[in-house]
């Protein structure tokens, strides 16, 4: 087996460290040559790489570590580019909770204005990593995840339609999860599924164990009572009360269609006047993230770089981050495994956009991905895909073109948004909190 060399971008992430110790417990089936951290905020990403490099030092001497924010450096002579950056961090994302709150409008990190307006922001920085990637390491893979990878995944399409990159997304991993345990199975990786949607707005529409027998019934009748809720994952992330009443509420989103099970980010298209009754507009989960997450990851770093050692805890393998370490064997080792991915559709829902990205199963090899069909998909989620998808190609046409006129039809069409005014007023309050990340509109 060869050994790879990766480069984590966004090296400064909460998800970084959880990553890394993903790698070195999967060091058997995807081993590992060298990791690198890529950041373009040194002191964020300093911590972490201490951290990391203590844990990396003890537990894998061999594979080489470094820090760095020239990206020339980080860039050459890898095989694998983990990305999951985040444009304008967590402030920025307060912002796009914040600003579509004042207005009565849902305030979310990916769904409606605040996913557009962090879309506008991460467009320019994906860009940036990925031609890099492909200068100083031509023939590499990005595996993306950085967010929205909706707007992100139809940028890349559109505007650099050769590129090796992959965009994922966890949400099914963790739910699947849920399903498995529902179904009294121990793992997703039992299952063999049926999904199609875009990116945080699909469908199951066939869940199965390994001898084929149809899951649905026992999952449908959970859904019907609970949705998501008193179905436990191993997963670290999703475990807040806010999560909680997210997966609570995927019960009404089931309700909309009972034939299928539901990714829960449908909750804020089709339920937003509860989720903006249920929003504190000066407290969003931007604020719960930095006081939790971001506050927990940090300090168990700095401990760990006072201590001197990784042992003894403090930082732990994201269960959940195994699926990157899937995708990428699936790669690199041509395992053949079968996973939701990001796609362009060309077909793949018959009766939908060819030139949409959408969200569906693909295997996995050492040539890349090949796309499995959905067939054909009933008028209720079609209509709602339709609306959703010129939202997300609107925005990335508003940003190659510099047009306000575009981003203002985006925000309009989207179906948080109750009208062109509304639109306008958080467009306005979004390009003046924005100056610095935005191309210039006009
Ligand atoms: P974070 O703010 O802790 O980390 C992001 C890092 O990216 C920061 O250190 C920041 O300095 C860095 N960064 C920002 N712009 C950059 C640029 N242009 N070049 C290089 N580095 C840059 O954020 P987080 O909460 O850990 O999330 C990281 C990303 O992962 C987000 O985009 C988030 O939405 C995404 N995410 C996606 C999924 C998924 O399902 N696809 C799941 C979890 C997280
Ligand atoms: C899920 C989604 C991600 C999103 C994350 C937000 O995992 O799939 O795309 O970034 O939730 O979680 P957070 O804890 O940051 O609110
Ligand atoms: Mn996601």
């Amino acid at each position: 087996m060869s050994k790879y060399s990766i480069v984590i971008a966004g090296g400064g992430s909460t998800f970084t460290p959880g990553i890394v110790l993903m790698l070195l417990e999967n060091l058997d089936r995807f081993p590992i040559r060298q990791v690198k951290f890529y950041d373009n905020d040194a002191e964020r990403q300093e911590i972490v790489a201490k951290a990391c490099g203590i844990a990396l030092r003890e537990r894998a001497p061999d594979i080489a570590f470094s820090y760095t924010t020239d990206i020339r450096e980080a860039f050459t002579d890898v095989d694998f580019c983990m990305a999951h950056i985040r444009v304008g961090k967590y402030a920025m994302r307060e912002k796009d909770e914040k600003i579509p709150l004042k207005y009565g409008v849902v305030g979310q990190e990916t769904c409606g204005p605040g996913g557009i307006a962090y879309g506008m922001r991460s467009i320019g920085g994906i860009l940036e990593i990925l031609d890099a990637m492909e200068r100083h390491s031509p023939g590499a893979w990005m595996l993306n995840y950085s967010n929205p990878a909706a707007i992100v995944a139809e940028a890349t399409r559109l505007l650099r339609p050769a590129s090796r990159i992959l965009n994922i997304c966890d949400m099914p991993i963790d739910l699947m999860e849920k399903m498995a345990s529902i179904a009294g199975l121990g793992s997703r990786k039992e299952l063999t599924v049926r999904y199609y949607g875009l990116n945080h707005f699909g469908w199951w529409t066939d869940v199965r164990d390994a001898r084929g027998s149809d899951l649905l019934p026992v999952i449908r009748e959970h859904m019907a009572k609970h949705g998501f809720a008193q179905a436990p994952s191993a997963t670290a992330q999703h475990v807040e009360k806010s999560w909680g009443d997210t997966f609570a509420k995927a019960r009404d989103v089931y309700a909309l269609d009972p034939e299928t099970i539901p990714n829960t980010y449908l909750k804020y298209y089709l339920y937003p006047d509860y989720v903006v009754e249920h929003s504190d507009p000066n407290h969003t989960r931007a604020n719960e993230v930095m006081e939790h997450r971001e506050r927990n990851v940090f300090s168990a770093c700095r401990a760990i770089i006072e201590r001197g050692t990784a042992e003894g805890g403090g930082l732990e393998a994201d269960v959940h981050a195994s699926y990157i370490v899937d995708l990428a064997t699936a790669i690199a080792e041509n395992t053949r495994e079968r996973m939701l991915l990001i796609v362009p559709n060309g077909g793949a829902i018959e009766n939908f956009d060819p030139e949409a990205m959408v969200e569906i199963p693909c295997i996995l090899g050492s040539n890349g991905y090949e796309k499995i069909s959905m067939g054909r998909i009933p008028r209720f989620q079609k209509g709602l895909m339709e609306q959703q998808v010129a939202v997300e190609k609107l925005t990335v046409e508003a940003w190659i073109e510099g047009s306000y006129q575009k981003l203002w039809q985006a925000l309009t069409l989207s179906k948080l948004v109750p009208s062109a005014r509304v639109a306008k007023l958080i467009l306005d309050d979004l390009i003046e909190a924005n100056r610095d990340y935005w191309p210039k509109l006009s």
